[in-house]
């Protein structure tokens, strides 16, 4: 039997399939779900210091290739959230939860990662690439001496490992890795939704109550695979990497190409939960079909061609 499991940063993962911050995460319930799905991490949605309610709708448009939405960050606040975490570890002690979060500077990311590795998560995810929300995500994350910053506040405030998941929505996403793991990060997450908006003709307005709004689904699985492509070429270090993954070889072209793990987000939508365990078993029959031992003999395959 070739072997799936895998550790990514400092993260041990029974697989190499997490789910990506933002669907079906958002209580205990849902996170377990996501868990006996089959995933190996379970990311939450991302969690800032006050509860925030969503935009105005309509929040989420299905397309062909793919979702746009604008939700706002919507989130019950750190407080009432960890405890959501926390009966999800209860009900399931096995379960891998990473806990995401955004800020509006180092000392608030610290706060919130500090809640959260209490509350019982293995790692955190800052997301410093939401590409619509004022003043957090992308204009803190399109910045690399910011990057830096957060990850040194982060990284000499908790033990368990730090990803920083970044945006597309840039020139060069290699220096935006490079400053997180100079700040300390244990790897990246690459990549967040793609910044997109469309407009309904008949009304002739834009489609999504807050104009913009952030693409992601299987159109954005070549923008991902390029990032995950480049970062590994250039800096070798962890990367989990997500965009458009639908089936197993969507997820093999990211390891390929030099992750060691992946996310999936839209693809629930689209499958629901058993996405998890049929991605993990096509990559380790794959695997075995190949003559491949063990995950890590196909990491950045690609990179050697
Ligand atoms: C939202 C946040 C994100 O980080 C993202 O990539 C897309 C949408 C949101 O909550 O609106």
């Amino acid at each position: 039997m070739s072997e799936i499991k895998v550790e990514v940063g400092g993260l041990k993962l029974r697989n190499p399939t997490m789910s990506a911050s933002g669907i079906l995460d958002n209580s205990a319930d849902l996170l377990l779900r996501l868990f006996k799905g089959g995933a190996g991490g379970v990311v939450t949605k991302s969690v800032g210091k006050e509860p925030r309610k969503p935009y105005p709708g309509p929040n989420v448009v299905e397309m062909e290739y793919g979702v746009l939405n604008a939700m706002g960050l919507p989130n019950p606040g750190i407080d009432y959230f960890c405890e959501e975490i926390r009966e999800a570890i209860r009900r399931e002690p096995n379960i891998c939860l990473i806990g995401s979060v955004y800020g509006k500077d180092p000392k608030e990311f610290s706060e919130l990662a500090i809640k959260m590795e209490r509350a019982g998560c293995k790692a955190i995810e800052l997301n410093l690439s939401c590409p619509h929300v004022k003043g957090y995500g992308a204009e803190v994350g399109t910045d690399p001496k910011a990057i830096r910053e957060i990850c040194e506040e982060v990284s000499s405030s908790i033990a368990i490992p730090i990803f920083v998941k970044l945006t597309p929505n840039v020139t060069d996403i290699v220096s935006l890795a490079s400053a997180a793991l100079e700040g300390g990060a244990s790897g990246v997450v690459a990549i967040n939704s793609v910044r997109a908006m469309r407009i309904n003709v008949e009304l002739m307005k834009p489609v999504l109550g807050n104009v913009y709004g952030a693409y992601s689904g299987k159109g954005i699985l070549p923008i991902g695979v390029r990032a995950v492509y480049d970062i590994y070429r250039e800096l070798e270090c962890e990367i989990i990497g997500v965009g458009g993954i639908e089936n197993y070889k969507d997820a093999l072209e990211y390891i390929m190409a030099g992750a060691k793990a992946v996310q999936i987000g839209t693809g629930i939508m689209k499958k629901g939960e058993k996405i998890f365990s049929e991605v993990a078993n096509g990559i380790r029959k794959w695997l075995e079909d190949h003559g491949f031992s063990s995950i890590y003999e196909i990491v950045g395959i690609a990179q050697r061609k």
